[in-house]
């Protein structure tokens, strides 16, 4: 493992998953400082949530536009019905799914300790308890809430290992937290309750089928009249979670100027499989990091994209062609590569 990296303003710290690395991460966010760190999703890059410059801190690193509010993190469901208001329903998904890749959108309590800015303006707050051990014993070494959106550049790939989040923000953000390689690979399921409907807000690292049967309805889906969801946050529109490289979706096989991204067996196809046998599981944990490596592959290899082959629409495929989609939708500047997307950034 290296060492520090550093290509903007400051050095990055790499801290070991250790008794020594979680204390320093705890004393750096309790400094005001950003740091990434592993939760069982993605990394996030988290601040003191009641920090507001800490918080202005992490827009500025991400270049992520202040309308699009952050997720805070929690050690208990005490901790979180402390800031919000939790109703029956709320609870028995906390109940059964944390700690775990859910967040809850939820009316947030007068006075609560969050800073403005992590809200976005709205008058509820993201929720979550991550499962990870780093995370959780992070979050209890701080003591309090810590607002952390995913550890990437706005609009790019959510990282999930301490190396994606060192190539996308090395120099703008003072740690990371090695935790090694995300277990479950997507960011995790965003429940709400807009106009008070149960609502699927983004499908994630929980199958929504299991959020079903905890609360014995079906959800409205995005997209859909039943949603009751008017709220434009970045990370629900088209263009995100970006490759450099152009993505085509339902591909039968990859063109010959393309990289493949493979959904079962490889078949003696060059290129990557989400998963040999066909297990969504492991397509999610691989989803970020094989796109990484097939951009990176096209523009070594002067390829025109990637083709991606269909992923079942049950379970983590859900998640999985969400942001597939979001990679693949038409954006400015496409091609680029490094670059960001000038608008419609997301998270
Ligand atoms: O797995 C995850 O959720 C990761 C890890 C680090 O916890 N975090 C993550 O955060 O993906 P972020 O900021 O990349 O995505 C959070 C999403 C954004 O799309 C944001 O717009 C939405 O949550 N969001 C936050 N607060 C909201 C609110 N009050 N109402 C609706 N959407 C909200
Ligand atoms: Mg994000």
């Amino acid at each position: 493992m290296s060492g520090p990296r550093q290509h903007g303003t400051r050095v990055t710290e790499r801290l070991s998953p250790d008794v020594s690395g979680i204390a320093r991460a705890a004393a750096l966010l309790a400094q005001g400082r950003t740091v990434a760190f592993p939760t069982e999703t993605v990394y996030g890059l988290g601040a003191d949530a009641g920090d507001a410059a800490a918080i202005a801190a992490i827009y500025a690193a991400k270049d992520r536009p202040a309308f699009n509010p952050l997720i805070v993190h929690c050690t208990s469901i005490a901790q979180a019905e402390g800031v919000a208001r939790f109703d029956d329903a709320a609870r028995r998904l906390a109940a059964a799914f944390w700690p775990g890749p859910l967040t809850l959108v939820l009316p947030l309590r007068p006075g609560a300790p969050v800073a403005d800015l992590a809200l976005a303006g709205l008058p509820t707050l993201a929720l979550r308890v991550p499962a990870h051990p780093l995370a959780r014993a992070l979050l209890a070494a701080f003591g309090g809430l810590v607002a952390a959106p995913s550890a990437n550049p706005s609009g790019r790939i959510s990282p999930t290992t301490a190396d994606h989040v060192l190539d996308g923000l090395a120099g703008r953000i003072d740690a990371v937290l090695d935790g090694g390689a995300c277990p479950v690979g997507v960011e995790s399921t965003i429940i709400g309750w807009p106009a008070g409907i149960a609502s699927l807000l983004r499908p994630g690292g929980l199958p929504v089928e299991a959020v079903e049967a905890a609360l014995g309805i079906r959800l409205a889906r995005p997209g859909t009249a039943a949603h009751g969801s008017d709220i434009t946050a970045p990370g629900q529109l088209a263009s995100h979670y970006a490759p450099a490289a152009p993505l085509r979706l339902n591909a039968d096989a990859p063109g010959p100027c393309e990289a493949w991204l493979g959904f079962g067996p490889r078949d003696g196809r060059p290129g990557l499989t989400l998963s040999e046998t066909g297990d969504l599981h492991e397509a999610a944990a691989n989803l970020f990091g094989h796109l990484r490596m097939l951009d990176a592959r096209v523009r070594a290899e002067g390829l025109t994209g990637i083709a991606a082959a269909p992923v079942p629409q049950h379970g983590l495929g859900l998640a999985i062609n969400d942001r597939l989609a979001r990679a693949a939708a038409p954006r400015p500047g496409i091609g680029t590569a490094g670059d960001d997307i000038p608008s419609e950034k997301g998270s």
